[in-house]
């Protein structure tokens, strides 16, 4: 930790200055009429690497204009529609560099695409997309681009969950064997479907994602913390799928029993009916010497437990930790972070190497490591239609069939 944000050896005041202005950014959605788009406003403007110029905010025109408004984009760059503002951005001179998609998963591939085709980097809300096929045209469509796609798994940017990464890949826990993971959410209307007949929010309806909306919502966010920290990809499923809510008509409750490319097997749990937890997302992984633990409610501590010597709990900021949880750290120990600064770790990097292209600086392949990619969120994607056909067909499914 450093007063100088740095990245690495990247400094980032100094490669603004280098690069000499902030990347140009647009949103699709996040409007006021979202859950998500409050947060957004605020985690790119964290490190002022970055401007909200442009804006297509919302479905309902009205909405899109008075959301824009409020940002104090000029009247010009407040969009109603997304088509609009990528025909009218891709001419202008100080037109965008980086799109932010921030609307329901079945308008994700189509927007990032057409983004992408036009040089313009993505900033991806989860999951990538709302099935298989669409994640895969929008993964081609990124490979084949110049310009960047990072997905937003933002837990990825806790620095104690990138400690948990580095520590498995320095063999502190030995070979991996289990990995526990769970999700279980359970206040408000995610618990208790509504009485009557009110339009019920995507997250509540069978869609694209067909009945299995709280792993796409959820369950993808599970399935990339495990990925990411154990360094490995699950290879298959048996799942169990419940709609536990009276009146709900699409699955709220999953079991995975997952293995892994490299032989550890797990449990992933995704639930909106775990009644009373506020969050739950937790991490537990163990290892042939040694396991470690991580909560989301508690993200400045990482928790080694070894059989022999007891637990030791690493926290935050400490001298002791790893130059990838070092790099994460924005204020010293004891005064928390959270949430807000783990999303603001992704728009850093994904600015980073925006603005060291934008430098020629080759920076940009070093902080491109952290980000997740177009690739991890196919295997998402995969997970789920191999849960639904397990679920299904009552049978152990691997990702590669489906
Ligand atoms: N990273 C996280 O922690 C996190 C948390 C919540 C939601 N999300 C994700 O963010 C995305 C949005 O979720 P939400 O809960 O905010 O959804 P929401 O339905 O509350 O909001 C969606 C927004 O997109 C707009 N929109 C819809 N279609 C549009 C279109 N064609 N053009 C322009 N705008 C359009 C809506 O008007 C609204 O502003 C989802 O992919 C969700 O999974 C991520």
């Amino acid at each position: 930790m450093s007063n100088t944000p740095k990245i690495g050896d990247t400094d980032l005041a100094e490669l603004l200055a280098r690069a000499g202005r902030r990347i140009r950014v647009g949103i699709v959605g996040g409007g006021t009429d979202s859950v998500i788009g409050g947060i957004h406003m605020l985690t790119h403007r964290v490190d002022g690497l970055a401007e909200l110029v442009a804006g297509a905010m919302s479905i309902d025109e009205a909405v899109a204009l008075s959301s824009a408004e409020a940002q104090l984009i000029s009247p010009e760059r407040r969009y109603t529609d997304w088509r609009r503002m990528l025909e009218a951005e891709r001419i202008r001179e100080d037109g965008i560099d980086a799109v932010i998609i921030a609307t329901p998963p079945q308008v994700h591939a189509e927007p990032a695409i057409a983004f992408l085709e036009a040089g313009i980097h993505v900033f991806c809300e989860k999951p990538l997309a709302s099935n298989v096929e669409e994640a895969e045209r929008l993964r081609e469509a990124a490979d084949a681009s110049s310009a960047l796609l990072a997905l937003n798994h933002c837990y990825s940017g806790y620095p104690m969950v990138r400690e948990a990464k580095a520590l498995i890949e320095q063999g502190k826990l030995g070979a991996i064997t289990l990995v526990e993971g769970e999700y279980g959410v359970g206040v408000g209307a995610l618990l208790r479907e509504p009485e009557g007949d009110a339009p019920k929010h995507w997250h509540f309806r069978p869609g694209p994602m067909g009945k299995a909306v709280v792993l796409g919502e959820i369950g993808s966010h599970l399935h990339h913390l495990a990925e990411f920290v154990v360094g490995d990809r699950v290879r298959d499923v048996r799942a169990e799928l419940q709609t536990i809510a009276p009146r709900r008509e699409v699955f709220d409750n999953a079991y995975l029993s997952i293995g892994f490319e490299g032989g550890a097997v797990g449990r992933l749990w995704s639930s909106y009916v775990a009644a009373g937890q506020e969050h739950g997302l937790r991490l537990r992984v163990y290892g042939s010497e040694a396991s470690l633990a991580w909560s989301q409610e508690t993200p400045e501590e990482l928790r080694i437990l070894y059989p022999d010597n007891g637990a030791q709990i690493i926290t935050r900021g400490s001298a002791n930790v790893t130059a990838a949880a070092r790099d994460a750290t924005r204020i010293p120990p004891g005064h928390p972070e959270g949430y807000v600064l783990a999303f603001a770790n992704l728009y850093r990097e994904f600015f980073a190497a925006l603005l060291a292209r934008l430098t020629g600086d080759s920076a940009a392949a070093r902080v491109d490591g952290w980000l997740p990619t177009a690739e991890d969120g196919v295997q998402t994607l995969r997970l789920i239609r191999a849960a639904e056909q397990s679920n299904g067909e009552d049978t152990r499914v691997a990702l590669s069939s489906v």
